[in-house]
């Protein structure tokens, strides 16, 4: 059986928890997009890991663990991450694969993500500062990447770092009158990177064709939301790969017919970080309550996120481009205590209701969100392991989902921990 788990919203849905639940019956995990501006949270007992670039299975000493090609990699990250396990008693030998095609995230991409972010000023993207755009640019200008299998070949890589850095210092200098970054410095960085993932990095495509071939159960860990989809979230305010359930074959060389479910991660209301439209969006009380007691501070960056009602529109937008089969719905626990609880239904555009997300922003930021309001619960539900003992209207919430996203729930989450879900 294998299972594509993808964020509906725009990120931070709860994705690392499921993946991790699910990684219990699961041979393989693949981190198949995005890079270190994830950041999946995983609780094991009192014990928080906030995973950036490993994919959320890696916590289970036993699962296998694939960074495929569609992955941007930071080499200090991961090795930090890989060092980090090792100190909590989880070793990664022998049970991780890197893909010889992804490609890595060096000093250069984060300082121009930086630079760019700073020059936009009030119209920043609010990017995560991790270098991604930057290195899925060079990914596709092609001229000046560095792949992670570079790392076996220290002198081509050398000579490639001194002309992309020669290169870089010359725009960035030109253009925001950069200090100069030292060739040298990365490449003496990159010779430490090269000697702890080298006996890594592989062939993932070919790995994972024949783990599918011998009927390995693998799950496919989507990262970032298909909100901010390069192609159909909200450009310009996305991140730089295609974050959606689409992104899944691309980023690992793995057709969708092998996929045997795709399930879609959602909160029981919305968050983004960053800038761009957010529709439901509740810069008041309502939001701040949402922060408070739904802990919603960046896992990365440690942003506050922005809080609003629950949006069907745009989750029944990426049920359908995403081909999503069942819905996990994370954060039911963080709506108990308001009295009424909104859900938007469909947007008001002009004089027309359209159930349509509209990822253009001109025509994002003119819908008004239509909303259904419905009662709210005061039960602590944190305890709650049978959907049977949710209160009344907990449960009417989640019928609520359901319809306007014409998608069953399957998975409620109740709190953080591995305990607290539901299955139904
Ligand atoms: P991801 O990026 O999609 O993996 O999500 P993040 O880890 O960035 O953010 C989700 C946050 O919600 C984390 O702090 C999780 O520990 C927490 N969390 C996950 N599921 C639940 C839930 O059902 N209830 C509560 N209260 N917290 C949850
Ligand atoms: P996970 O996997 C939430 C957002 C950033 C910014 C935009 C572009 O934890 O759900 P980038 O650094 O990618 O160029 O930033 O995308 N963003 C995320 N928001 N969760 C994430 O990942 C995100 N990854 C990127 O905040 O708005
Ligand atoms: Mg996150």
């Amino acid at each position: 059986m294998n299972t594509c788990i993808v964020g509906l919203q725009w990120g931070d849905e709860g994705k690392g928890k499921i993946v991790d639940i699910l990684a219990e019956k699961a041979d393989i995990v693949v981190r198949y997009a995005g890079g270190a501006n994830a950041g999946h949270t995983v609780v094991v007992g009192d014990t928080k890991f906030a995973l950036h670039l490993l994919p959320s299975g890696s916590v289970r000493p036993d699962t296998t663990c694939v960074i495929s090609n569609g992955v941007v990699v930071d080499p200090d990250c991961l090795t930090g991450e890989i060092d980090s396990l090792a100190e909590k008693g989880i070793s990664l030998t022998g049970r991780l694969f890197i893909s010889q095609n992804a490609h890595l995230v060096l000093d250069y991409h984060k300082a121009e993500d930086q630079l760019r972010e700073d020059a936009l000023g009030k119209n920043k993207i609010g990017t995560t500062i991790r270098g991604i755009g930057p290195c899925y640019a060079d990914k596709v200008s092609r001229t000046f990447a560095v792949r992670a299998a570079d790392l076996a070949d220290l002198d081509t890589l050398k000579q490639k770092l001194e002309n992309t850095v020669d290169y870089k210092n010359k725009v960035f200098g030109a253009l925001y009158n950069a200090e100069p970054l030292s060739a040298e410095k990365i490449y003496q960085k990159c010779k430490i990177y090269a000697e702890k993932l080298v006996p890594f990095i592989c062939d993932t495509t070919e790995f994972l064709h024949k783990s599918i071939d011998q009927g390995k159960s693998i799950l496919f860990e989507g990262a970032q939301g298909t909100l901010l989809d390069l192609d159909h979230g909200t450009f310009p305010f996305v991140t730089s790969s295609n974050s959606s359930s689409l992104g899944m074959s691309a980023g690992c060389g793995v057709p969708a017919k092998n996929v045997d479910k795709f399930i879609g991660v959602i909160k029981a209301y919305t968050t983004r970080v960053g800038s761009g439209p957010f529709p439901t969006e509740q810069d008041n009380e309502i939001g701040s309550y949402i922060r408070e007691k739904g802990n919603e501070f960046g896992t990365t960056t440690g942003r506050p996120r922005r809080c609003g009602w629950f949006d069907a529109v745009a989750v029944l937008y990426s049920v359908t481009i995403g081909g999503i089969d069942t819905i996990a719905l994370l954060h039911l626990d963080t709506l108990s205590g308001l009295k009424e609880l909104n859900v938007c239904r469909a947007y008001k555009i002009g004089s027309t209701d359209s159930v349509f997300f509209p990822s253009n922003i001109k025509r994002l930021a003119q819908a008004e969100p239509v909303y259904e309001t419905v009662g709210g619960w005061d039960e602590d539900i944190t305890e709650v392991t049978d959907f049977d003992d949710l209160p009344e209207n907990a449960k009417n919430y989640v019928t609520v989902v359901e319809e306007y996203t014409k998608t069953p729930v399957t998975i409620i989450g109740v709190g953080p921990r591995r305990r607290q879900i539901i299955f139904r």
